[in-house]
């Protein structure tokens, strides 16, 4: 018995060592550049990025093409994303191609696939995402977007994966990042449904990666959680809610730091206080009522008027 016990404490000495060892990585990452470019562009050619228009999509395009890579927009508004490879163009020296598709709509893969033939993807980003509701709303008020939400948030990743692991893994080369977000690290009630498509992400991430590590391919799921983007009504910067650009560049640096990343120091470390609720308290009432009132007070202040 005592050596179960002995064997037991020494466990969770090592438990807690890796966490510290983790959190030291982190720190040590968010103040140094330590991913050189060459790396990202080791991968290949191209990097395509859904949701690409704004916001977090964005900003990765514009920073993989800032890394030397060729990248390939795929977003709703044609004209976001042909004013982006203007500026991607203009201020780097990566080729752009600009792909208009939907992705509430399951019909758009083929064409996608078409338009990507011959091109030599080593860095797909799985971005497109949407919120249905920004402040804190019971399953049945939310608006009733629940098949567009499961084909934007959950099937994009898959179908878009399934397109591109697959030269990926002849080539024995690829980086595959899939946006997740940290209301997905246990179950978010009155964000539940966003909360649930994110989860499928974090697993559908996980389990991918498990495959496919002996084949050198990198498939890392981030959870991050509050970015200054048009999702987040332009909510005000500080030292949680970050913008999109600072947290792109931060969270590249961790690409090779594991299977999932909140993506930034700062949320790494929001992750790891809320980890420490306990789940009785997290689903009591009195915190959801929290988050009704307080937590919506704090975004209904927050959040810009810029459009
Ligand atoms: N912002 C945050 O605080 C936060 C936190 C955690 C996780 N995330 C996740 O990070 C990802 C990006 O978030 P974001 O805040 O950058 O979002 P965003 O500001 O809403 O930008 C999303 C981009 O995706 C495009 N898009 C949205 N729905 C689309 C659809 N059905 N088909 C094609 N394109 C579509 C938008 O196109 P248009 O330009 O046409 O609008 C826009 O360019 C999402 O997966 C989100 O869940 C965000």
């Amino acid at each position: 018995m005592d050596q179960f016990f002995i064997l037991l404490g020494l466990l969770v000495c090592l438990a807690g060592l890796a966490k510290c060892v983790r959190f030291c990585k982190c720190v040590l990452l968010s103040f140094r550049k330590v991913l050189p470019r060459s790396f990202l562009q080791s991968m290949g050619q191209w990097a395509v990025v859904t949701g690409a228009g704004d916001g977090i999509g964005k900003a990765y395009s514009l920073e993989l093409a800032k890394c030397g890579l060729n990248v390939v927009l795929i977003s709703r508004t044609l004209e976001k994303l042909q004013v982006l490879a203007r500026e991607i163009e203009r201020s780097t020296r990566s080729r752009v191609r600009v792909i208009q598709a939907d992705f509430t709509k399951d019909d758009i893969y083929e064409s996608i696939q078409e338009e990507l033939k011959g091109l030599e993807v080593g860095i797909l980003v799985n971005n497109v995402g949407m919120l249905p509701n920004l402040l804190p709303s019971r399953f049945l008020s939310v608006p009733d977007e629940i098949q567009s939400l499961i084909q934007c948030n959950v099937t994009s990743v898959v179908k878009m994966t399934q397109l591109i692991l697959k030269p990926m893994e002849s080539r024995r080369r690829g980086l595959i990042l899939n946006i997740s977000s940290g209301v997905a690290l246990c179950p978010w009630p009155l964000y539940t449904l966003y909360s649930a498509s994110k989860a499928f992400v974090c697993t559908f991430s996980k389990a991918l990666q498990a495959e496919y590590r002996a084949k050198g391919i990198i498939i890392q799921v981030l959870t991050p959680y509050a970015v200054s983007t048009p999702m987040t009504k332009y909510l005000n910067t500080n030292m949680v809610t970050k913008r999109a650009d600072e947290f792109v560049r931060e969270s590249l640096n961790y690409v090779t730091m594991g299977d999932e990343t909140c993506g930034c120091l700062a949320h790494e470390v929001l992750a790891s206080f809320l980890s420490l609720i306990p789940a009785w308290a997290f689903y009591s009432r009195a915190f959801q009522r929290f988050l009704l009132t307080c937590y919506t007070d704090y975004l209904r202040q927050n959040v810009s008027t810029r459009e």
